[in-house]
């Protein structure tokens, strides 16, 4: 089974072919990847309208680039997917109407696939794949959650933000120390050169007992830093953007043991664009190393949104009969799509 995936839910136009025979791990042909954020650049975040037309512009030539790649042909195809939510509706609206329209004119069925499943299951496509039941924590930029999960569509909310998410707030304080969009890569990367000691950022509901996150309070306290630090700010940005980094890792490093502690697993699984962090990467590996626990990342360029993960997630929902694929070609997006609704 062949299948063609479209990811166009936010910033990032990605398309992929996934090749799954018989009951193992589908295989990635070929994948490839826009990313719009040189375009949102100007405006200091995604500007939904323009995300759209980039996704109108972007997505068919990106599926003659996988085609070409994978040597296949697009009358191969035998399932199209794509991201139905969450996401911004018009993005969304670009995806769901290239991929029926295709599976229409090719005479194939399409699958709408939840985009967090896509990040869930992304690690399977890594070089050590994980097996089930497994803990996972999903950081990206608009969800903070810790799930177990038993199986395809066997999820189990353990916890989640009550407020922002983990990569919200990595680009929220980035914003305010003035470094531009997406933060969240800009700031990790000046915190290897400041000291993660230097500031004293709150930890929220490090100590709640329950496996929910807030980090709506940890931004107040960077703006309330950023403001005392005035002219001063520029020599030490690098210790804030270290100091909150560090805050924002050890939170969701406790987080996830304790979600462990409480699951009785062995095995966590971490996905998310905040699942790129190399301080997230470092303080979870040397934690779950001490206690014999097994992390499974997916491989760098599947951490952030892609197509990959959408023809996988698709993929494995058909091999584990959670979700038939469909020949009605009317379409709906959810732009927003709780994870827990795919639960049957
Ligand atoms: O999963 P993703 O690509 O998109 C969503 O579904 O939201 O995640 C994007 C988020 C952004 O908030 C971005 O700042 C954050 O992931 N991010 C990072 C890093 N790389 C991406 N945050 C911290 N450190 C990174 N290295
Ligand atoms: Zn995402």
């Amino acid at each position: 089974m062949l299948v063609l995936g479209i990811e166009s839910s936010c910033d990032e136009t990605g398309v992929a072919l996934v090749q799954a025979d018989g009951p193992g791990v589908p295989r990635l042909l070929a994948h490839a990847l826009h990313s719009q954020i040189e375009m949102h650049q100007a405006y200091g975040g995604v500007v939904p309208e323009l995300a759209s037309r980039d996704h109108i512009r972007r997505v068919l030539p990106l599926a003659q680039e996988v085609l070409a790649q994978a040597q296949r042909g697009l009358p191969e195809v035998d399932v199209v997917a794509y991201t139905r939510g969450p996401g911004l509706a018009g993005a969304l609206l670009v995806g769901a109407g290239v991929a029926c329209a295709l599976g229409a004119a090719l005479g194939r069925p399409v699958l709408g696939v939840h985009h967090l499943e896509g990040h869930l299951l992304s690690p399977f496509l890594s070089a050590d794949p994980p097996e089930f039941p497994f803990v996972a924590l999903l950081v990206s930029g608009g969800h903070t959650q810790l799930m177990q999960v038993d199986g395809v569509g066997r999820y189990t909310m353990l916890g989640e933000t009550i407020d922002d998410a983990a990569g919200e707030a990595f680009d929220k304080s980035a914003k305010l120390m003035g470094l531009g969009y997406p933060g969240g890569p800009a700031l990790s990367r000046l915190a290897q050169q400041g000291d993660p000691a230097a500031f004293r950022l709150p930890r929220p509901l490090l100590h709640s007992g329950d496996l929910d996150f807030s980090f709506a309070g940890l931004k107040t306290a960077v703006l309330t830093q950023v403001r005392k630090l005035g002219d001063a700010l520029e020599a030490r940005k690098a210790d804030l953007a270290a100091s909150t980094e560090a805050a924002i890792v050890e939170v969701l490093v406790r987080k996830s043991l304790a979600a462990l502690d409480r699951s009785g697993s062995q095995r966590i699984v971490v996905a998310g664009g905040v699942g790129a962090n190399r301080r997230l990467r470092e303080q979870l590996d040397a934690a779950c190393a001490r206690r014999g626990v097994r992390v499974h990342y997916p491989e760098l360029a599947l951490c952030t949104d892609n197509g990959a993960m959408i023809a996988l997630a698709a993929a494995m929902r058909l091999q584990a009969g959670a979700q038939e694929a469909t020949t009605s070609y009317a379409f709906d997006v959810k732009p927003r799509w709780p994870l827990q609704a795919l639960v049957a």
